[in-house]
């Protein structure tokens, strides 16, 4: 599979920031799980968090979104503290959207009416919820399975229903945790191009993490690397498969993007 991100819509050098990290802990059961992480994800790009299963991933994704309370540290959205609000304001006033790693559509629903669901939750005139789905429906080729429980769909498709439900509130930011996990090839090419369309067409700032680099980084304008509960390395793609400490911490020596 090639690198599907050729080219780098932006630079990100001015520094312009939608969402930050303001050293963050999380400290559960004694356990501490990310220790005083501080980061800063520009607007407009496509920022990857790698590493291995339980450094801490998903759970930056839930205190972004709210889900979690830090132990310590402070999330500013738009240079508000958001960091004692609760996920539903987080979603309506600063248009945050999360695909949980797991889940996040109902299995005895079909497709359309999981769409359906999330409309109605957030968009009041009828005629606007319908022009929504629509649009959602071509995006993502969903036509012919829109009757389909979404209990009996394949693991790309059901990515792609997660995705469009999160779109359907006009995101500002989407957190992504793992969509390429347990995908076919093809699926996870599907998944990087989506990636790079809602960057490209709809500006949205998206933060998208993942265990396996490959797939990640073909998608990415920046990524940071975790490992015990620290950022060790933050940069583009090539600077960070360069970097020692994220050679000796998380890609061993091998390691190449193509
Ligand atoms: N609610 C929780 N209570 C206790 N420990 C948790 C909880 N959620 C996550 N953890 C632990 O925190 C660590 C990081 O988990 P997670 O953020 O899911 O990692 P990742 O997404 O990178 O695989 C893991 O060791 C996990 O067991
Ligand atoms: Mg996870």
């Amino acid at each position: 599979m090639g690198v599907v991100k050729r080219f780098r819509i932006k630079s990100f050098k001015e520094q312009n920031s939608i969402v930050k990290l303001e050293k963050i802990s999380m400290v559960y059961n004694k356990r501490v799980i990310l220790n005083d992480i501080s980061l800063a994800i520009n607007r407009h790009e496509v920022l990857g968090l790698l590493g291995p299963n339980g450094v801490g991933k998903s759970t930056i994704f839930q205190i972004i979104n709210g889900l979690q309370d830090p132990t310590y540290g402070k999330v500013i959205i738009n240079d508000t503290d958001c960091t004692n609000l609760p996920v539903y304001e987080r979603a309506t006033k600063f248009k945050l959207s999360m695909c949980p790693q797991y889940g996040g559509f109902f299995y005895e629903l079909s497709v359309l009416e999981n769409l359906q669901t999330v409309a109605e939750i957030h968009i009041k005139e009828k005629k606007d919820r319908q022009r929504k789905i629509d649009k959602i429906i071509a995006q993502f080729s969903l036509d012919s399975i829109l009757n389909v429980k979404a209990k009996h769909i394949s693991g790309g498709e059901r990515r792609k229903l997660v995705i469009g439900m999160a779109l359907v509130n006009d995101p500002n930011i989407l957190l992504l945790d793992e969509p390429m996990a347990a995908l076919d090839i093809l699926s996870i090419q599907m998944i990087q191009e989506i990636i790079i369309n809602l960057q490209a067409m709809e500006k949205i700032t998206i933060v998208v993490c993942d265990h396996n680099a490959k797939s990640l980084l073909s998608c990415v304008d920046r990524a940071v690397v975790l490992s015990n509960g620290k950022i060790i390395v933050s940069g583009t793609p090539n600077e960070i498969i360069e970097d020692k400490n994220a050679k000796n911490a998380y890609f061993g020596d091998d390691f190449k993007i193509n």
